[in-house]
């Protein structure tokens, strides 16, 4: 039995106070569930509501792509610096350390390598999985425009419907394939497209004309895909334009992972993400960083 000896009976319920209902720091998120803002929380800072979230999901149409051969020897040192991972659940599994602390988004969608049309992609992940894992979401490819856009619409939502059960968002990816043009037009189309049909974040590309008219028509956040390796001010003056621009962060890989000093890449991209430094300010940071990285290196 409870032990109910000396319990108080003096109660104050406060009533003059109104109880809270405070706003989310994510825009159309504000009516989720519980569960589903938690994840998001996990992925997004409370306080900047934005994210440094690394995308190291390559290898499952890619394999093994320059600086992924070993996840474990140059992905690993990075986790202290990332808000979010996102990567496939072989990787996670095998390679990530189960006390990492932030939000993962996992990818769940795959089908076809680099040798066959990517936009024949099914769903690559049970629910039961997703959440044995503990993932804060689940990513999926969405080929608008792309010979197979229905499948891969299909696959998201099939995913949102599964995640809402359970409380796990789903972040739609527009792919772009070699053919189609990434300009405020077609991102617009791709990203209110996944957000209409239930994406509660969305993934997609900068474009320098208009990328302001593609995240305000966007109902949900937008994330910034890094895109092919960039020289590191440039990168970092996209990731700042993106910022500014009304995207809610950055899920870049190859220009933090295939960066001669990624670690400090890294660092510089939170700077700028979470604190909108000057791309020039934060590439100072970056060279500093690599320097002292190469001073250590060669004092051991
Ligand atoms: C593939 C993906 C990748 O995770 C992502 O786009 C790759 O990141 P980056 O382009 O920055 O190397 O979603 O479509």
């Amino acid at each position: 039995m409870a032990d109910i000896e000396g319990v108080k009976e003096t109660k104050n319920y406060y009533p003059e106070v109104p109880a809270s209902h405070e706003g989310f720091h994510l825009k159309g998120a504000h009516q989720l569930d519980w569960g589903m803002r938690n994840r998001l929380s996990k992925i997004f800072r409370p306080s900047t509501g934005r994210t440094v979230m690394l995308a190291v999901d390559h290898g499952y149409f890619l394999g093994p792509t320059t600086g992924l051969e070993r996840i474990d020897l140059t992905i690993v040192p990075l986790l202290a610096y990332a808000d979010a991972l996102m990567c496939t659940r072989g990787i996670l599994r095998s390679s990530i350390p189960s006390t990492f602390p932030n939000g993962v988004v996992m990818r769940s969608s795959g089908g076809p390598s680099t040798l066959k049309e990517l936009s024949n992609e099914l769903l690559a992940v049970d629910i039961d999985d997703a959440l044995r894992m503990n993932v804060s979401a689940m990513a999926v490819q969405v080929y608008i425009g792309g010979e197979f856009e229905t499948q891969s619409v299909r696959n998201m939502t099939t995913l949102v419907d599964m995640g809402l059960r359970y409380g796990v968002p789903t972040m739609g990816v527009t792919a772009v394939g070699k053919e189609l043009t990434r300009d405020a037009r077609y991102l617009g189309l791709a990203t209110r497209i996944c957000a209409e049909l239930g994406a509660q974040v969305v993934k997609t590309y900068y474009c320098a004309e208009g990328f302001e008219r593609v995240t305000a028509g966007c109902p949900v956040p937008i994330v910034m895909a890094g895109g092919k390796k960039l020289p590191e001010l440039e990168a970092l003056t996209m990731a700042h334009n993106a910022v500014t621009q009304g995207a809610a962060g950055v899920d870049m890989g190859r220009n933090i992972f295939q960066s001669e000093a990624p670690a400090a890449m890294i660092q510089a991209v939170g700077k700028v993400v979470h604190e909108l430094m000057p791309p020039a300010q934060a590439f100072d940071l970056y060279q500093t960083m690599k320097r002292e990285q190469e001073l250590a290196a060669a004092r051991a």
